[in-house]
């Protein structure tokens, strides 16, 4: 089986070669092309058609302006791989056939304008599975091409920014953006629609990853975040002091695997533990790490706002934390509602929406990436 993760997904690209760094996710795709103003008619002021397929969830949405969502309709497939423990990839990629039709449809009807009526069509091309994405990227060009309308490729990990960009309608900027999810774990300094860059990056597992790795640990259902919380709720977070890999003086990477090591053999040598107890430290552990670095990253940048972002932001202890912690700073904080924290593809459109203005169209040739440079 394999397990969601853009960092995994490289490893196993890469067996032969060296981890990614940093800088090579700051580097250029080749396949944009840059469209006049004139090229793009209808679009610049359009409704966009959202489309998200990189993991389990199929998501259709049609934006308006960048910030008005007339539609978000999400089909999850977490009952599918809930009884294999996580994601298994040829199911997810089937699943995605079948239903990315009917949630476009959905969302067509929902938001009450025709297929005609779209000015663009925004696709996750990456990071994620690869069979998922490769759903949602054939989907996309098949409409752009039919429609003759342009195709705009996003960024998933941006995408999870504008979730919050799209809940506010808005955001002050410069930002530092924390986006957690199952598959990565991100630093970005978020500048302005033309400037964003990576300040960190997990190096092994995703906070998301981590979350779930340690909830099977303790007999949990996939995906086990939300339930670890809950379970937290009833436990000491100082019982036990489970390790926080603050890596390199300064650095802004992550590292998530060692605390799950760390939360194993802590459970086969105390086989009677707490079990909310180990869950509630555990929880400190990572969002004492996320907070910690997320401060250290808005002060070295000097922003404005600190932006919180992807599934694990509907962690309510991390949101406190990370709010109390930027408050205290004097950064403003904002978090999405948690639909915009999950995988949706309102916020795939907003981000095109912004891609689109400053004429970044993607080529017919747009290929999908499991864990692609970070372009904007
Ligand atoms: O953004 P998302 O929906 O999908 C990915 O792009 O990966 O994030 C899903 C992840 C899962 O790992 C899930 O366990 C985690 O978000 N998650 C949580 C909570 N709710 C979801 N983790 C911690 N606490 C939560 N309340
Ligand atoms: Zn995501």
């Amino acid at each position: 089986m394999v397990r969601r993760g853009c960092q995994q997904n490289f490893v196993w690209f890469c067996r032969a070669g060296r981890p990614v760094k940093k800088r090579e996710l700051e580097v250029g795709t080749r396949f944009t092309l840059k469209a006049s103003r004139e090229d793009l008619g209808e679009g610049l002021m359009a409704y966009i058609l959202g489309i998200e397929t990189s993991c389990d969830e199929t998501s259709a949405a049609i934006v308006a302006d960048g910030t008005r969502v007339l539609a978000d309709v999400v089909a999850s497939q977490i009952e599918l791989h809930q009884r294999y423990g996580g994601v298994v990839p040829e199911l997810a990629s089937r699943q995605h056939l079948e239903n990315l039709p009917v949630v476009v449809e959905a969302a067509l009807q929902e938001s009450g304008i025709r297929l005609g009526d779209v000015g663009a069509v925004a696709v996750t091309y990456g990071p994620g599975l690869i069979g998922a994405l490769l759903v949602g990227v054939s989907f996309a060009k098949a409409v752009a091409l039919a429609r003759q309308v342009p195709l705009v490729a996003v960024h998933h990990t941006v995408a999870h920014a504008y979730g919050c960009w799209l809940e506010y309608g808005g955001l002050p900027l410069p930002a530092v953006c924390l986006i957690v999810s199952g598959g990565h774990t991100s630093l970005l300094y978020w500048q302005s629609h033309e400037h964003l860059r990576i300040l960190g990056t997990t190096r092994d597992d995703a906070a998301g990853e981590a979350f779930d790795k340690v909830a099977r640990l303790l007999g949990l259902p996939y995906p086990g975040g939300a339930a670890l919380e809950r379970l937290a709720r009833q436990g000491d977070p100082a019982a036990i002091r489970f390790p926080r890999a603050w890596l390199e003086p300064a650095s802004l990477d992550f590292s998530f695997s060692g605390i799950k090591t760390s939360v194993s053999n802590y459970l086969k040598a105390h086989p009677d533990a707490s079990r909310a107890d180990v869950a509630a430290s555990f929880q400190a552990a990572v969002v004492d790490v996320l907070v910690g670095k997320t401060i250290m990253a808005a002060r070295q940048e000097q922003v404005r706002s600190i932006v919180l972002a992807g599934g694990v932001a509907a962690n309510s202890h991390l949101r406190q934390r990370l709010a109390a912690a930027a408050g205290e700073s004097a950064f403003a904080f904002f978090a999405p509602r948690p639909e915009f924290c999950t995988d949706n593809a309102a916020m795939v459109a907003s981000a095109g929406f912004y891609r689109l203005q400053r004429g970044q169209v993607a080529g017919l040739n747009l290929e999908a990436s499991s864990c692609p440079v970070l372009e904007i």
